[in-house]
């Protein structure tokens, strides 16, 4: 760490890879990472140890976690500025996570509602990895002892045991660990899904037109927002509750283009949807055109990947040694 990192607060931040990179995580998620970066000491994580809570095709995952952190970079974050790396190359994270494992009541674990969730959706697979999963991400979090945590509300509760673990640990053996916040950005938080306007844009929707991809090309976007679900109404007026899906629309026109919803209502009065829908598709096009060619030219460098990834790690591996050893003394493991 520099100098000027020590004044600086941490945040920790880290996206599954095991979808592509959605609109949603880029506007949600990974444009607010990059105005972070000047004023905070950042990390950056792909987090594949969450990822293989649910069953991944091994050459599919390799190649997601390669291309996310070349879309990282595509979208902004420099890494020079951030410590980006892959989770499993720094295994104080799964270290740690045993170790809060033994701090997290199974009560606790059981009342978490993406756990609830996603046993329902994958009936035939509820592994241990998956009840366990906020003991991991309590680890992510804790190791770095983050100030800030930027994530969607649906998150919140994993920062909140988090905390709750945290409190247990320091209870018992001083303080070890810094208390984390959720940091949650006041626009452009959630993108809502092109068919269902009613859940958020998520790259396990059942609808492909639902979800637009970072990587995607131009056509297949303009296809999808033809058929963006709308309403009977006719007008382009923002109203989350009654109109959801033109209200998302707008959303995503908004951070597009910086345009206010006043202006966009203004713009589009009279004009009916099919233009709108047009619109906001060629905004989110060219949104993303400079985005997709970068990141495709990243992909191709393979070496340039590598000595990022490799950086990474080893930046994150030297900040979180420290805690592990810290942790390791506290609980009473020998000295090695
Ligand atoms: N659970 C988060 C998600 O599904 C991903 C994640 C893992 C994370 N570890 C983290 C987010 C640490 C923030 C901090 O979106």
């Amino acid at each position: 760490m520099d100098e000027k990192a020590l004044d600086k607060k941490t945040i920790f931040s880290g996206i599954q890879p095991s979808g592509d990179l959605t609109l949603g995580s880029y506007l949600g998620a990974i444009k607010n990472w990059v105005e972070l970066s000047d004023t905070y000491n950042c990390y950056y994580c792909i987090v594949d140890l969450h990822a293989i809570t649910a069953r991944q095709n091994p050459a599919e995952l390799r190649r997601r976690t390669v291309n996310q952190l070349a879309q990282y970079i595509a979208c902004g974050l420099d890494p020079q500025k951030n410590t980006i790396f892959i989770q499993s190359h720094v295994p104080a994270h799964a270290e740690l996570a045993w170790i809060l494992n033994c701090y997290t009541m199974f009560g606790e674990l059981s009342r978490m509602t993406q756990f609830k969730d996603k046993s329902a959706k994958n009936a035939d697979n509820i592994n241990a990895g998956l009840f366990t999963y906020p003991a991991l991400m309590a680890a992510d979090i804790l190791l770095y002892h983050t100030d800030l945590v930027p994530v969607g509300e649906d998150q919140k509760q994993h920062v909140e045991i988090t905390r709750d673990i945290a409190t247990r640990f320091n209870g018992i053996y001083g303080d070890v660990f810094k208390m984390p916040e959720p940091f949650i950005p006041k626009v452009g938080a959630r993108i809502m899904s092109l068919s269902s306007p009613d859940c958020k844009m998520s790259k396990s929707d059942k609808d492909p037109g639902g979800c637009i991809y970072i990587m995607q090309k131009p056509d297949e976007i303009m296809r999808s927002f033809k058929r963006a679900v709308t309403d009977s109404e006719t007008c382009v007026r923002c109203n989350p509750s009654d109109k959801p899906g033109v209200s998302n629309l707008m959303q995503i026109y908004s951070v597009a283009t910086g345009a206010s919803f006043e202006a966009i209502e203004n713009e589009f009065c009279g004009k009916g949807y099919g233009d709108f829908k047009l619109r906001v598709g060629e905004a989110v096009v060219e949104l993303l055109r400079p985005i997709r060619e970068e990141a495709e030219r990243l992909i191709a460098d393979k070496t340039y990947l590598e000595s990022i990834y490799k950086e990474g790690a080893e930046k994150a591996s030297h900040a979180s040694a420290k805690t592990l050893r810290k942790v390791y003394k506290k609980v009473g493991f020998v000295e090695r």
